[in-house]
C-alpha cells in the first residue's frame, strides 16, 4: 500500500475542527475540489461562516469530549449525506503546559481533545465504512510528536501517541479497506499557532499547508503527508540520533528562546 499512487474522486468527508485554520482550509479545498463536506467544531458560529463558502460544506456542531455525541454526529452525517469516505481528526485543545510542570488535569484536558476525540470516532467510523465498502481515516498529527522536546509538554506527547495508534490502525483496518493515513505539518498559521510568541521557522500559510494535504489524500495512498521537508527530515534524523547527541542538541534548544 505505501507511497503507491491512487485517485480518489469528490465524495462525502468529514473534518472535526472544521470551523478554523488548517481544517477550514481543507473544507474549502476539498469542497471546491466537488467534495461534500460536513465539519465539525464547538462553534457553530465559525461553523457557519465556513459553510458559507461553498453550499457543499455543512455544519455539525460537535464537542468531541462527549461520547455519545460523536456516534451521533457520525451516524447523521452518514444518513444525511448517504455515506462517509474519508474523515479528517484535526480537533486540538489549547493547553499550555509550560517546561517543569506536569500538572494531571492540563494534560487529562489535552488527551481528551487530541487524543481520546479520535478515539471516540473509531468504532462508530469504521462500522460506517465497513458497511459502505471502505474508507480514510486521516488524522492531524504533527512534526512536535516525532521525539520529545524541551516545551513539547501534553500537546507533543499527544501526538506522539496519535501517531503509534495510526501505525497500528494502519495495518489492523486495511483488511476492512479502511486506509489510515497520518498527517504530520510542521508550523501553519492558524489561531493555534497565533498564540505562539516564540518564533516559528518555516511558517507555512493555511492555504498553502491545506492543499498539501488534500492533494496527499487524493493523489496517493502513502501513509504520512509530513512537510515542509527540511523540518521534517530534520525530526525524522533526530529519530535516529545516539540518545547522548539527542539530549545534548536538546538542551540548546531548551536556551535558544
Ligand atoms: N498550526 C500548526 O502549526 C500545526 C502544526 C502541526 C499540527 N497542527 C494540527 O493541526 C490541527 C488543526 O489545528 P490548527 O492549527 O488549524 O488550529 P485551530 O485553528 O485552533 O483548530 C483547532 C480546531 O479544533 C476544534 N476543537 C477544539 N476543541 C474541540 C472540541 N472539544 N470538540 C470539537 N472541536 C474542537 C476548534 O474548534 P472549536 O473551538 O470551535 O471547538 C478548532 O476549529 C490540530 O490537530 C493541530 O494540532 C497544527
Amino acid at each position: 500500500m505505501g507511497g503507491q499512487q491512487m485517485n480518489v474522486g469528490p465524495g462525502v468527508a468529514w473534518i472535526v475542527g472544521g470551523g478554523s485554520g488548517i481544517g477550514a482550509a481543507v473544507a474549502r479545498e476539498l469542497a471546491d475540489r466537488g467534495w461534500t463536506v460536513a465539519i465539525s467544531g464547538r462553534r457553530a458560529e465559525r461553523l457557519d461562516e465556513v459553510a458559507a463558502h461553498n453550499p457543499s460544506i455543512r455544519p455539525y456542531p460537535l464537542d468531541v469530549t462527549d461520547t455519545r455525541a460523536v456516534l451521533a454526529t457520525v451516524n447523521a452525517i452518514a444518513s444525511d449525506l448517504g455515506r462517509l469516505d474519508l474523515a479528517l481528526y484535526g480537533a486540538v485543545a489549547a493547553v499550555g503546559t509550560p517546561p517543569g510542570y506536569y500538572e494531571p488535569e492540563k494534560f487529562a484536558a489535552a488527551f481528551d481533545v487530541n487524543f481520546l476525540g479520535l478515539v471516540r470516532a473509531l468504532d462508530p467510523l469504521i462500522e460506517v465504512m465497513g458497511r459502505q465498502g471502505g474508507g480514510q481515516i486521516a488524522v492531524i498529527g504533527s512534526l512536535a510528536g516525532y521525539v520529545g522536546l524541551p516545551r513539547g509538554g501534553a500537546y507533543a506527547a499527544s501526538k506522539s501517541a496519535l501517531m503509534t495508534l495510526c501505525q497500528t490502525m494502519r495495518v489492523e483496518l486495511a483488511p476492512r479497506n479502511i486506509l489510515v493515513r497520518l498527517i504530520s505539518p510542521g508550523f501553519v498559521k492558524s489561531e493555534l499557532t497565533s498564540r505562539n510568541r516564540y518564533r516559528m521557522p518555516m511558517l507555512m500559510e493555511t492555504d498553502e499547508a491545506a492543499w498539501r494535504i488534500v492533494d496527499g489524500l487524493v493523489r496517493s495512498a502513502r501513509f504520512e503527508i509530513a512537510f515542509p521537508w527540511p523540518m521534517a527530515w530534520m525530526m525524522k534524523a533526530a529519530r535516529l540520533l545516539p540518545y547522548r547527541l539527542f539530549f545534548w542538541l536538546s538542551a540548546l534548544t531548551l536556551r535558544a528562546r
